[in-house]
């Protein structure tokens, strides 16, 4: 009697622990979210709702498409909010909608497909005529859009990772067909936030946006092996009004690279990336640049403000690279207040960078190099100071460096500085320039004024954002 009352008594505990699971299974989850954007949204839903599923294998390209496309109807209704629960989110390329926030949870990872069919190929861009990896087209980028207005990709840390091995791999090979996609790319795009994220492994550049303005890229931390080929941090392109701003980059290429287009391609589409502003970057990138400007430069690279950067055991500080033959300008850059450990050049300027898209560029289309400004600079355990090489007969102009104290390593070159085709003037510069750049008294450093007014993107303020989300 006694057993058979135990028995009745642990089958209920066990139903009822059952059904209590199954309620919970069934609950919706209830999440708050909190972030700050250029506009938060009226309505909110959970990729949950479309059908995701976040094991890491099923896909989720057609769940993330539909989800975007029906959450397009709030377009003109308040805009509207994709969440991302916790979870392996495996998906290829889908593309965003306007008035829109993607939020990823802190613990969501949106995993890169590897499935090459699931990166639907489109035309090479127009600046550049041709594909960097392939003359055909390339691959859609992983988070994509075009001609929107008003989107964000933003998340409490939550991580995308390209798992670009395989596109490295093929890259090195020879075997890719078209040019590896990007992870974030918007194009002919106004009003862009992409926000607290950490991005890993792309397959090629992080975050691209292109003929676009009025941006902002903002705590994003890149993470990529040193050695991983083009894994460029973060590429304005042809871009107006944009603001970088705590970015954390570890990178096999260029932690910021700045661009506009290549050789006669660039020329003929003229747009510049102008009213750009980079600050608190921190760059670890031992085979490229902290921050680079070029080489694809044909359409102008045009007022830049870069300050309070520190690089840590990276090859170059600022560099420039343009060639013969990319035409366009590199003009009013501003940089003060890096702090640079173990570099091999602090400042390096390229005119003979080459890597033309085809051979029918214009040997006398000259890119117009002046305006360089860089100020108040320390760096340590440098190989060497400077090398600045401009073109001849085109020399890079109105340079002017002050304040900047450079320490050598042990093992560094003799000769700290060497300058061709550049004219310029320094002040208060140790080790001592080269001649080309002669030595002021401060007082007659006039032209290394920088600035005073702010550029428009500095005065977006974002808002405090919050929904509160339920979703399985
Ligand atoms: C990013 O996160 C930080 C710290 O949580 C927060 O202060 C900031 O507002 C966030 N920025 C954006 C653009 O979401
Ligand atoms: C996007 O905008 C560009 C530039 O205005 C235009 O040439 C292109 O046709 C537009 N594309 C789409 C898909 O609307
Ligand atoms: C975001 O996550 C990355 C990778 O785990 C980490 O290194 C970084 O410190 C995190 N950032 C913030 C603001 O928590
Ligand atoms: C020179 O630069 C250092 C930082 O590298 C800064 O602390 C100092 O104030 C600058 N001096 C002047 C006169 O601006
Ligand atoms: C100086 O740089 C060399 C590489 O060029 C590196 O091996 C060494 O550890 C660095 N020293 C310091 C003190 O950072």
């Amino acid at each position: 009697m006694e057993f058979s009352w135990m028995v009745s008594l642990l089958v209920a505990v066990a139903l009822l622990s059952l059904s209590g699971s199954v309620d919970s299974r069934k609950a919706r989850i209830l999440e708050s979210l909190e972030y700050t954007g250029i506009n938060c949204r009226a309505h909110s839903a959970s990729i949950t709702d479309f059908g995701g599923v976040g094991d890491g294998t099923t896909s989720n390209t057609k769940a993330f498409q539909d989800a975007i496309n029906h959450l397009s109807q709030y377009e003109t209704e308040g805009g509207a909010l994709l969440f991302v629960p916790a979870g392996k989110w495996l998906a290829g390329s889908f593309s965003l909608t306007s008035h829109f926030t993607l939020f990823l949870h802190k613990d969501a990872v949106l995993l890169a497909s590897q499935d090459q069919n699931e990166w639907p190929v489109i035309k090479p861009l127009p600046s550049y005529g041709r594909g960097r990896d392939a003359a055909a087209g390339r691959y859609t980028s992983l988070i994509f859009g075009t001609n929107l207005t008003d989107v964000i990709v933003t998340g409490d840390n939550g991580t995308i990772d390209g798992q670009g091995e395989l596109w490295w791999q093929k890259f090195h090979k020879g075997k890719l067909k078209y040019t590896r996609p990007y992870l974030i790319e918007f194009m002919y795009s106004n009003t862009i936030q992409i926000s607290n994220l950490t991005l890993l492994n792309s397959p090629s550049w992080n975050i691209h946006p292109v003929y676009s303005s009025n941006i902002i890229v903002q705590g994003i931390t890149i993470l990529a092996p040193i050695s991983s080929p083009n894994t460029d941090g973060i590429n304005p392109d042809s871009c107006t009004n944009t603001r970088i701003e705590d970015c954390y980059i570890v990178s096999g290429d260029d932690c910021v690279a700045v661009k506009s287009g290549w050789d006669e391609y660039g020329i003929a589409f003229g747009m510049p990336t102008r009213q750009l502003i980079i600050r608190r970057l921190t760059c670890i990138s031992p085979y490229s640049a902290t921050i680079a400007l070029g080489s694809e430069m044909s359409g102008g690279i045009e007022d830049v403000r870069a300050e309070d950067i520190t690089a840590v055991h990276t090859e170059s500080g600022i560099r420039i690279k343009t060639a013969r033959g990319r035409g366009g300008y590199v003009k009013d850059i501003y940089v003060e207040r890096m702090t640079m450990h173990t570099m091999k050049w602090v400042f390096w300027m390229t005119g003979n960078y080459g890597s033309h898209a085809d051979k029918n560029y214009d040997p006398n289309a000259l890119p117009v190099i002046q305006g360089i400004n860089y100020r108040n600079m320390v760096a340590d355990n440098v190989t060497m100071a400077a090398r600045l090489e401009g073109i001849a007969g085109d020399p890079f102009k109105e340079i002017c460096i002050s304040n900047v104290t450079i320490g050598m390593a042990v093992k560094a070159k003799k000769v700290p500085w060497t300058c061709t085709d550049v004219e310029g003037i320094t002040s208060s510069v140790t080790p001592r320039p080269c001649d080309l750049l002669p030595d002021q008294e401060p007082e007659n450093l006039k032209s290394c004024n920088f600035p005073a007014e702010k550029l428009p993107i500095d005065m977006v303020e974002l808002q405090k954002c919050s929904s509160s989300m339920k979703y399985m």
